[in-house]
């Protein structure tokens, strides 16, 4: 076991981890944030990402003991004072979701995507979304919500204290990222 200390959601936090522990794990069955979700096996879905030191990664992707002395932010750490961030909200505001399984990560990625590139071109959004993976095909508005988010705040605010993010309605089909 090695010993890691670290801040996920603003809280410091301190364990014993295996070596061989995923991040994602750590951060689901230690800490019990089930926000962050494994989608595939094969680091390939984006279901995962989270933010460590402001930056997204794929959480399934980086061992536990990796991230001693670091900052994650989960999607429950992006809301704020029960306050949605404001991408929270643009896929709340266009439906940008439809299981919601792919939602914690494509939020994450697009919290990034918006710090990186405030104004993003449709295309832009698309690439900057292509190692996320929506089974339901919902890409339509998941884009259009990242525009959304680009013209309501979204760009602005990164990190955030813990809360949960809600789900919202159903969403329309449509194309690939
Ligand atoms: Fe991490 Fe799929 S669970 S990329
Ligand atoms: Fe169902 Fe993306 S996987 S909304």
């Amino acid at each position: 076991m090695t010993r890691i200390s670290l801040t996920v959601d603003g809280e410091s936090v301190a364990d014993d981890v295996e070596p061989r522990m995923l991040l994602v794990q750590y951060l689901r069955e230690k800490l019990g944030k089930t926000g962050t979700v494994i989608g595939c096996d094969t680091s390939n879905c984006g279901a995962c990402t989270v933010h460590l030191d402001g930056t997204s990664v794929k959480s399934c992707n980086v061992l536990a003991v990796a991230v001693d002395g670091s900052e994650v932010t989960t999607i429950e750490g992006l809301a704020k004072d029960g306050q949605l961030h404001p991408v929270q909200e643009a896929f709340r505001e266009c439906h940008g979701l439809q299981c919601g399984f792919c939602t914690p990560g494509m939020i994450m990625q697009s919290v990034d995507l918006l710090k990186e590139n405030p104004h993003p071109s449709e295309q832009e959004i698309r690439l900057g979304l292509e190692g996320n993976l929506c089974r339901c095909t919902g890409y339509h508005n998941i884009v259009k919500a990242v525009q959304y988010a680009a013209e309501h705040g979204g760009s602005g605010r990164t990190e955030q204290a813990p809360a949960e993010v809600t789900a919202g309605a159903p969403q329309e089909q449509g194309g690939h990222v």
